[in-house]
């Protein structure tokens, strides 16, 4: 199958390492032009060097999606670069550390307002493709009651999060835009969550990998897979979608 992908222009945050990166280099595989950003400076360029070395077209800055006016500068200034915006990719989330109030209002911060902050700011763009597309990270956390009790306001940001996309896609469709989310349940990948619970926590990693069907964790490039599909042409009657990435640990009938 043909995804359509070729030569169009994303931005994906939060491209330096895990699914963000899985997705990014799943664009550059199609033939896309990507600009992500990350805090961590180094780690950022030298997936950049790496990816523009095997002749991509990538670019990249150090900046914190939840510091509005220097993520606003960036964002337009990626959108420069990339000569028009084609695909958002909203995937940054950020481990809270905060407790209490506090933790509430970061979590709010990073696992939705700035997904809405940075929507608004690629509409104007995507209006002007003739194959606009957003796609956001969730997480199956959405929909869980059981949820860790660290994960009570991520859970619910996250599930805030699915409900702002779907009204998005009714609001954007007639300018041609699609709107989808995918959520992951537990995702393995270098550096990520799942690897320090399996090394700090192992009973609970063994449960993790219980509530998959498959008696697995899911990979970083399998939500990526998902993701680029959905933003792709190849996905052209598809919005307002949700889609699990979860090896069916979610036991519910998805209707
Ligand atoms: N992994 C899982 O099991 C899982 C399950 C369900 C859903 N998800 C969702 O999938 C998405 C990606 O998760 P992941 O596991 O790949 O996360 P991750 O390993 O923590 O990677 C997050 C990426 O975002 C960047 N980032 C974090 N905070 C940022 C900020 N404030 N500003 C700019 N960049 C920032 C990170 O780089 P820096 O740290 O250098 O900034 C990194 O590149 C998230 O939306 C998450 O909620 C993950």
């Amino acid at each position: 199958m043909d995804l359509g992908l070729a030569g169009k222009r994303a931005i994906v945050t939060g491209g330096s390492r895990g699914i963000g990166k899985a997705i990014v280099e799943t664009l550059i595989g199609e033939g896309v032009a990507v600009a992500t950003c990350a805090r961590g400076a180094e780690a950022l360029q030298a997936n950049i060097d790496q990816w523009n070395a095997a002749g991509a077209t990538a670019y990249g800055d150090a900046v914190d999606v939840t510091d509005e006016a220097a993520f606003n500068a960036w964002f337009e200034k990626a959108v420069d670069q990339l000569g028009g915006l084609d695909i958002f990719i909203s995937n940054v989330t950020t481990r809270i550390r905060s407790k209490g109030v506090e933790r509430w209002r970061d979590t709010f911060n990073v696992d939705l307002l700035q997904h809405i902050n940075a929507s608004e700011l690629a509409l104007p763009h995507l209006k002007n493709s003739d194959a606009g597309a957003i796609v956001y990270v969730a997480s199956i956390a959405s929909v869980m009651t059981a949820n860790m009790p660290t994960e009570t306001e991520y859970g619910t940001m996250k599930a805030a999060l699915v409900s702002y996309g779907t009204q998005l896609a009714n609001r954007v469709g007639r300018d041609g835009i699609r709107v989808n989310l995918v959520s992951p349940g537990p995702i393995y990948h270098e550096g990520g969550f799942w690897e320090m619970v399996e090394q700090k926590n192992p009973d609970l990693f063994k449960m993790a990998e219980k509530v998959s069907v498959f008696r697995r964790l899911g990979t970083a490039q399998e939500v990526a897979n998902s993701v680029v599909f959905l933003a792709s042409p190849a996905a052209s009657n598809i919005t307002a979608a949700n889609l699990r990435v979860d090896g069916g640990a979610i036991k519910t009938v998805n209707f």
